[in-house]
């Protein structure tokens, strides 16, 4: 029998605690005056929230000298909040080390791949090998600790904020980086064998004598890839170790409480996996822009990723934007009615809360035009009316906290050190991008409402209809064998190029490409062959005429057949999409970028072909979701992002579905839905065989 997970426990409190989803934001009170925290707690009762991020950058104004604590006004704030019933997820305020350790400690500033320190004046601007940072970090994280462990605002912890894994290269972090290759290689034989360190002559006699991968501006020439992927690797440690030990500062005096820290989803440089197994619980900040039509797709994307570090568990949006994000140069307005949706659709992805950063729009400071729930113009605005009613449908939506959705049919692998060897320099093409790749292949399925999981090559597979590999460039022997053992045992896959080609060390698998796969897929690649910028040739597939941009492999059949043929060019009327009967499974193999209509085509194909069903067909840009509450009921969400009235035909059965939505006396739903530009609706008991 399994042992129960201490996480369940934990969060069970924090569920017990809220009393359904939690709704809420950063709350960063030390901007402002202590008669705007009366004002925030009665403006948050308003709008329903029950749970605020505090402190995250707190820690200039804690110790605003080197052992001097000032904890007076974050003792009021928590009293506050511990009245109005608002829960606290305190955050260790380390991202932000104050000016004074910067100013006595400049060797915990770090120092970036072109030898130039970092300085103080933003945030991140810690070392994070440093000693001295870690030790300063250590000291207020145990004051916070000991001072609210008991404070009944308490809710959970956030450790630190958005951590980046910043690769240093300070004297300090080049002596640590050395002692974590020596953990790793054992021998400096070992890692002159991984890192082929005999090309040019690179050969290290002791481990005291490699250095960090300088920045390409200082050297001649291209690094080492093995470095450079080793130090990828060791930087997401190092800041991991970071994180590990404030977590267990906290843990140690609040063992019942969850802790958390806010990743950035598609964030290329923590393997989340390898984090996701160190919190209780999964959260998230997504800032994706309120006026990109792909906007709800690159949510999407972000959310399933947060659900599947965690094996499904439910997860938290901590950080979101109610209107304007400072991500690009110019920096739009949310449409009006446009928040709904792109809120709901993280809880129809398994997210037991919608936050935002931030509670009140700053006066001053770097992000002063960043939305926020209470804009500058107060409670007499648009957004605030918007923040108000979405705090009503998340109030209605409380059974849902703590369910999950049900394992998807389809899977698609995900692996951060792939994705570090893939863009790392020297290729074939270095215009590959992982998450392009990805996206390509996740697109059809998110506009055909099919759910997927994310998975690693590792994972157990056997659940699975289809597993779509967009892109695996590295894999190691335990990966493809189990990519292999899947097609063999009956499963689908469905692969795209450019991958099983290197081992866990960026070395090419010998005997031709794709090393790893070519008898999966019954195929033999000897050249590869990128192709010019915007250059283009046609594919055939079925009767339809498209075309391949980006790279065409040169595949020779052995064992498979030929599902697409390219129509012109060098390599016209050779294969460009393959497919091979291998064991009881079928593996499908692109060897190029087909434009969007072919590409779909082709994976609508693969899932028509493992027998995967959609969750509902819908208008296009309206999402169907399915997301069990806890105790087991089944949930329909249906999202409308466009700014068009549509439709929905509903085959319900006897039981007529409630639309949760609707009111607090909802009618039941028959025949048509109707949805509104930018509505929403969740049905609630509408089992699956139902639609
Ligand atoms: C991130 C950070 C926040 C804030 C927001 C908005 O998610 O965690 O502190 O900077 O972005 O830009």
């Amino acid at each position: 029998m399994s042992r129960p997970d201490p996480a369940d426990e934990r969060l069970a409190g924090l569920r017990q605690r809220l009393q359904g989803l939690a709704y809420g934001g950063d709350y960063n009170p030390e901007q402002w005056p202590a008669a705007t925290w009366r004002e925030d707690v009665r403006l948050m009762h308003e709008a329903g929230v029950n749970l605020v991020t505090v402190g995250v950058f707190s820690w200039g104004l804690l110790e605003p000298r080197p052992g001097v604590y000032e904890f007076g006004w974050l003792d009021e704030v928590m009293d506050l909040l511990a009245e109005a019933g608002v829960g606290v997820d305190l955050a260790t305020p380390t991202v932000a080390p104050p000016s004074w350790l910067a100013h006595e400690h400049p060797e915990t500033l770090p120092v970036n791949g072109e030898g130039r320190r970092i300085a103080f004046g933003s945030r991140c601007h810690y070392c994070q090998s440093s000693p001295v940072f870690r030790h300063y970090a250590a000291r207020i994280t145990e004051r916070l600790a000991e001072r609210y462990a008991g404070h009944p605002a308490l809710a959970m912890w956030h450790i630190g904020n958005e951590y980046i894994g910043f690769g240093c290269h300070c004297p300090v972090s080049v002596a640590h980086f050395r002692r974590w290759l020596a953990a790793r290689y054992g021998t400096i034989a070992a890692l002159n064998d991984a890192w082929g360190t005999a090309f040019w002559g690179q050969r290290y006699d002791s481990f005291d004598h490699v250095g960090t991968p300088a920045a390409r501006s200082r050297t001649v020439s291209g690094p080492n890839p093995g470095q450079l992927l080793d130090f990828a690797r060791f930087s997401d440690a190092a800041a991991l170790e970071c994180y590990s030990a404030e977590r267990d500062i906290v843990r140690r005096h609040t063992p019942h409480l969850p802790v958390t820290t806010n990743f950035m989803g598609s964030f290329k440089h923590l393997d989340y996996w390898r984090w996701a197994a160190e919190e209780d619980i999964v959260s998230l900040d997504i800032y994706a822009g309120p006026q990109d039509p792909e906007g709800p797709l690159l949510a999407g994307y972000n959310f399933d990723l947060m659900r599947s570090l965690r094996g499904g568990k439910p997860w938290l949006m901590l950080e979101s934007a109610t209107g304007r994000n400072l991500t690009d140069g110019r920096n739009h307005a949310r449409p009006a009615g446009q928040l709904r949706p792109r809120s709901l659709q993280a809880v129809a992805r398994g997210a037991d809360s919608v936050m935002f950063f931030q509670w009140r729009a700053s006066r001053a400071g770097a992000e002063r035009y960043h939305s926020a729930m209470v804009p500058h113009g107060g409670a007499r605005t648009r957004t605030w009316r918007e923040v108000t009613a979405l705090g009503r449908d998340v109030a209605r939506l409380a059974d849902l906290s703590g369910g999950v959705c049900d394992p998807a049919e389809v899977a698609v692998v995900w692996d951060w050190e792939s994705w570090w060897a893939l863009e790392s320099p020297d290729h074939p093409s270095n215009d590959l991008r992982f998450t392009d790749r990805l996206l390509d292949h996740y697109r059809p399925l998110w506009n055909a409402n099919i759910a997927i999981d994310f998975v690693r090559p590792d994972s157990d597979l056997s659940g699975y209809r289809l597993v779509v590999v967009p892109n695996l460039y590295l894999v190691d022997d335990t990966g493809a064998d189990n990519l292999t053992g899947y097609v063999r045992a009956g499963g689908h896959l469905l692969m795209s190029y450019f991958s099983g080609i290197v081992d866990e060390y960026d070395r090419v698998r010998p005997g031709g490409h794709p090393g790893a796969f070519r008898e999966l897929l019954g195929i033999e690649i000897d050249e590869f062959a990128p192709m010019r910028p915007g250059e283009t040739c046609g594919l055939r597939h079925a009767g339809h005429t498209g075309t391949a941009t980006e790279w065409q492999d040169v595949i020779d059949l052995a064992g498979a057949e030929a599902l697409a043929a390219y129509a012109d060019g060098e390599l016209k009327g050779l294969p460009a999409a393959t497919r091979h009967r291998f064991g009881t499974g079928t593996a499908t193999y692109l060897g190029t970028s087909p434009d969007r209509e072919t590409l779909r085509r082709l994976v609508l194909d693969c899932v028509t072909g493992a027998g995967v069903t959609p969750v509902l067909d819908t208008p296009e840009g309206v999402e169907a979701v399915r997301r069990r509450a806890a105790d087991g009921t089944e949930h329909l969400f249906l999202l409308n992002h466009t700014t068009d009235e549509v439709t929905i035909d509903l085959v319900t059965g006897p039981d007529r579905p409630v639309d949760l939505l609707a009111g607090d006396a909802p009618e039941p739903v028959t025949g048509r839905l109707r949805l509104p530009p930018f509505g929403a609706a969740v049905l609630r008991d509408v089992p699956a065989n139902h639609l």
